[in-house]
């Protein structure tokens, strides 16, 4: 199959976890990452303002040569989406329906818990994609995971303590809450090991980057590696990134979340 470009879009460095799992599946693509580090958190911020962003950093990855983009970021996903299709001229993917629809496949209670950004659940998109599958839906807004996770306080007590505080409530009584937990931002995988241990044992934990992952590979009728042989035998994914802040700070923010040193980085002035 033809080597196909694939544009990745996230406000920062968060999105490399939803890159991370795109190459795990899509190894022998080329991959053109935008981390809007200089305008981060979207989070935050209004519906227009991330739309406006967003759409810029589209029309960016389309002239150097995307084919297919990636909306990694939970937030944009959730309140830019039609924004961005509309304003491209390539296929747009964004994380807010994988997710939905891998949460309300794993499901056996019909009831699930989104956790994002304070924009993302303001939005209501996971409610939602998952109500129009039959899915009853809680949403928690965790706005404090967010600066946690970019201080590298992956295991700290400090987070556990915050985690106790965002989810106690809602799986307070197990036999009639959600059984499933959906990780409904770009950087909340970095703290899954946390998560596990503060939701109730029985409840699984649903990535969006892993199902959005899945679905672009199911797109492009890309089959998983069979052996570590065949995994090996493909061409190794070809990496550029393009920061919109420092490109010092991005790779080393950007080292822990994608696990491995970021080569080739370069800055982008969006003016
Ligand atoms: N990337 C954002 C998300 O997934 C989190 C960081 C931000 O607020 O910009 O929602």
């Amino acid at each position: 199959m033809r080597r196909v470009t694939i544009g990745v879009f996230d406000s920062g460095v968060g999105g490399l976890t939803v890159l991370r799992e795109l190459v795990a599946r899509i190894p022998d693509a080329d991959y053109l990452y935008f981390g809007d580090t200089a305008r981060l958190p979207y989070g935050s911020k209004s519906r227009e303002t991330i739309a406006k962003y967003a759409v810029s950093a589209t029309k960016f990855l389309e002239e150097r040569g995307a084919e297919l983009l990636v909306i990694a970021c939970n937030t944009a996903s959730a309140l830019a989406l039609d924004a961005i299709t509309d304003a491209a001229n390539i296929g747009v993917v964004g994380v807010v329906e994988p997710g939905a629809e891998s949460a309300a496949a794993a499901t056996r209670r019909n009831k699930v818990l989104v956790i994002g950004t304070e924009a993302t659940i303001k939005s209501h998109a996971y409610q939602h994609a998952l109500e129009k599958r039959g899915v009853q839906v809680c949403e928690k807004a965790c706005p404090l995971f967010v600066p946690l996770i970019e201080e590298g306080w992956l295991e700290h007590p400090v987070t556990q303590q915050v985690a106790h505080v965002y989810l106690d409530d809602v799986f307070q009584d197990f036999e009639s809450g959600p059984d499933v937990l959906v990780l409904g931002c770009t950087h909340y995988p970095l703290i899954k090991p946390l998560l596990r241990s503060v939701a109730p044992w029985r409840v699984e934990i649903v990535d969006s980057a892993e199902a959005t992952a899945r679905c672009v590979a199911e797109g492009l009728r890309i089959a998983p590696p069979k052996t570590s042989e065949g995994a090996e035998r493909r061409k190794p994914a070809r990496m550029k990134f393009f920061a919109t802040d420092s490109v010092e700070k991005f790779r080393s923010l950007g080292e822990r979340f994608m696990g491995h040193a970021l080569e080739d980085v370069q800055h982008v002035d969006m003016g």
